[in-house]
């Protein structure tokens, strides 16, 4: 069968991985030829303002464009959007695309990232039922919303529901959040956050439903007119927004061969299971050093960014292992939310400052050992608390709750 192309380096995924995978080949002296090959119809940019000021109208796509359009001609990286691997060839080194094209690559970088998990009960065909992963998916969502104030059902209490809520609620719109689990960020934070942000989200008017599961839609001529929960409750929307996480798109790596089970393993180089294929960001299942060790997948820039930087190394033949702390941030109304470390696997926590304040961070430790600090208006602490996740510091939660002292001097 005929190779229509040949890449040096063929980047599958647009987002933060497959950019800066792009970037970082480039900054190491990668002189072969690139080609990032997308779903998406836009050069790349960054999501975390979707969910926030992209929401908002605060700020105009070009703003959040990861590079101007010239940044990747000058540097002669390759777009293909709009385009879907459909199969990989592993022994071949080929992509192949939906419409036939095959793709030989010397180097595969999957960063397809992950598609946003949907409702999957009666009525999830309704129109007005928005997803918030991709730009196409918020502009879809802010033209519904021009009509005027709307009712509106946020399915899901992670990050993305609870930045969603909270400018919808500010755009002036009725809200009302259904979070399965009987506290808000049940995945990702421990119960002191978790009732902050409740507390929070209700004092600015957010109607909030914990332990609640969606059982149907009911539409109205095809359009969604209210959630229907499994206790019989009815709630009455003009439409609704689901963030309840997302599913690994790592479907033609899997039929492939690749290994893995939530998502693609790669060892800490970023290296799959396939000769010269590999896996970084929100689908890569990894060994985390910060996690003690446990393969898991971490859904954020700082780890798409981070795994980048190893996949490009290892392809430019200094390969150097995945160690990179994580972090993770969200804004919702007046409040920063910084987070360090993985909290996962705690036992203690240490409640440092006042969230009555509005200024406080949740120190988390396990086995007397700092793991995790999630910094709410904190960010000094957040800064100086980095260096105690590295450390993986011992230190007595007397003095971590003392505030008079600064975090820094605790090591
Ligand atoms: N009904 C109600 N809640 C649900 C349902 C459901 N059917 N299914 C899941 N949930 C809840 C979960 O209990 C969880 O609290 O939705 C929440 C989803 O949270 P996450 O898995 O953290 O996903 P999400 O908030 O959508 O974030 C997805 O965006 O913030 C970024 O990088 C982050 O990749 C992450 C992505």
């Amino acid at each position: 069968m005929t190779v229509v192309e040949r890449v040096d380096t063929l980047i599958v995924g647009s987002g933060h991985g497959g950019a800066q995978a792009a970037i970082c080949l480039r900054q190491n002296g990668f002189a072969g030829s690139i080609l990032i090959l997308t779903r998406d119809r836009h050069l790349p940019y960054e999501r975390p303002p979707l969910s926030k000021e992209y929401l908002r109208g605060d700020k105009p796509f070009e703003r959040i464009l990861l590079r101007p359009p010239a940044f990747w001609s000058e540097r002669g990286i390759a777009f293909r959007l709009s385009a879907n691997v459909t199969d990989v060839l592993p022994d071949e080194h080929v992509a192949v695309l939906s419409d036939g094209t095959r793709i030989a690559y010397g180097d595969l970088v999957w960063a397809a990232g992950g598609e946003p998990r949907m409702l999957a009960c009666p009525g999830a065909e309704l129109n007005g039922i928005h997803a918030v992963r991709a730009r196409d998916d918020l502009d879809q969502l802010r033209d519904e919303l021009a009509v005027g104030p709307r009712r509106i059902c946020v399915v899901g209490g992670g990050y993305i529901g609870l930045e969603a809520a909270a400018v919808l609620r500010k755009l002036g719109h009725t809200v009302t959040l259904v979070e399965a689990e009987p506290r808000l960020l049940s995945r990702v934070a421990g119960e002191e956050l978790s009732e902050f942000f409740l507390t929070e989200h209700r004092a600015q008017g957010v109607t909030v439903l914990l332990s609640s599961k969606v059982e149907a839609l009911r539409g109205e001529n095809g359009r969604v007119a209210a959630v229907c929960l499994t206790g019989g409750e009815e709630i009455p929307c003009d439409l609704v927004v689901v963030g309840i996480g997302i599913v690994p798109s790592v479907g033609p790596l899997m039929a492939a061969g690749a290994a893995g089970a939530d998502g693609v393993d790669v060892d800490e180089f970023c290296r799959t299971n396939l000769d010269h294929v590999f896996a970084i960001g929100d689908c890569a299942a990894h060994a985390n050093p910060f996690a003690d060790g446990k393969v898991i997948r971490l859904e954020s820039v700082q780890n798409a960014n981070d795994m980048a930087s190893v996949a490009a190394k290892a392809i430019c033949g200094d390969p150097q292992p995945y160690r990179a702390v994580p972090w993770f941030w969200s804004n919702q109304y007046d409040l920063k939310l910084q987070t360090v470390g993985l909290s996962s696997g705690y036992d203690t926590t240490v409640l440092r400052g006042d969230p009555v304040a509005r200024s406080f961070c949740v120190i988390y430790l396990k086995e007397g050992r700092v793991i995790a600090l999630d910094c709410v208006n904190a960010t000094r602490d957040y800064a100086q608390g980095r260096r105690l996740v590295e450390a993986r510091a011992q230190i007595d939660p007397a003095r971590l709750v003392d505030t008079s002292i600064p975090l820094k001097e605790l090591l």
